[in-house]
């Protein structure tokens, strides 16, 4: 499909069809081997605009931007393929570093404390990732859905499960302040309590005690 969408409709159409396919190609590429980076991001970008806006799929922006509902001024766009290397040199020390939780489950000495070690350390690093994104807004239009989309790639390749961040009506604010929070005070714990809210969801009679760490 190279033809530009022609009504708001069908752009919106182009966009729901795009965020399916790749919520699907994360969660193949969840279950492969293959190496998680930047690029990754950018291929899931792209597969969500290829059809509704050809034009800005898997690129980094070529503009300025303002985040809507925020105070948070995105980096010059000259800045962001730099930001991004420097980001993803971050990102590959923090996966090197994480165990998979397969690992946990599947070990002889796993118990309850391992299990929650390392779901927090997976979580975190989701975060992390979710508010690299965020705060560079290295896209034109997308930021947010590619990023949470791809802190699910993290939660799903490192033994977890993919979550819905809730982002309608009364949800919207709690997920905006939160972002602002780190932006603002560097302070992670809000989106971290975010994920953890969404595998509590998804972890039918788990209660959260076995799986974050006790402060
Ligand atoms: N204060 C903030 N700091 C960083 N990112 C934010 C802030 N507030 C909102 N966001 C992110 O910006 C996204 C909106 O950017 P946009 O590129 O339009 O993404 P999308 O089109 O997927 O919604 C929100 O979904 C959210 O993830
Ligand atoms: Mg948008």
């Amino acid at each position: 499909m190279s033809n530009r969408p022609q009504t708001e409709e069908e752009l919106q159409t182009r966009e729901a069809i795009g965020v399916i396919r790749a919520s699907r190609f994360v969660r193949k590429y969840a279950h492969s081997h293959k190496a998680i980076s930047m690029v990754t991001i950018c291929a899931i970008h792209k597969k969500i605009f290829k059809d509704a806006w050809p034009e800005i799929a898997g690129k980094y922006r070529e503009e300025n931007l303002k985040i809507t509902h925020s105070e948070h001024l995105p980096p010059h766009h000259s800045e962001v393929a730099s930001l991004m290397a420097k980001r993803d040199e971050e990102l590959q020390s923090k996966l090197n570093a994480l165990q998979t939780v397969e690992g946990v489950i599947h070990g002889k000495h796993s118990n309850e404390h391992a299990l929650a070690e390392t779901f927090e350390a997976v979580v975190r690093v989701a975060a992390w990732l979710h508010h690299a994104i965020t705060f560079v807004h290295p896209f034109r239009e997308g930021n947010g859905r590619t990023a949470r989309l791809a802190a699910n790639l993290i939660l799903e390749r490192y033994g977890l499960v993919g979550i819905s961040v809730k982002i309608e009506k009364e949800n919207k604010n709690r997920y905006r302040q939160t972002l602002a929070q780190i932006d603002i005070m560097n302070d992670v714990e809000p989106l971290i309590s975010l994920i953890y809210d969404g595998l509590l969801e998804r972890y039918d009679g788990v209660p959260l005690k076995y799986y974050r760490v006790k402060k």
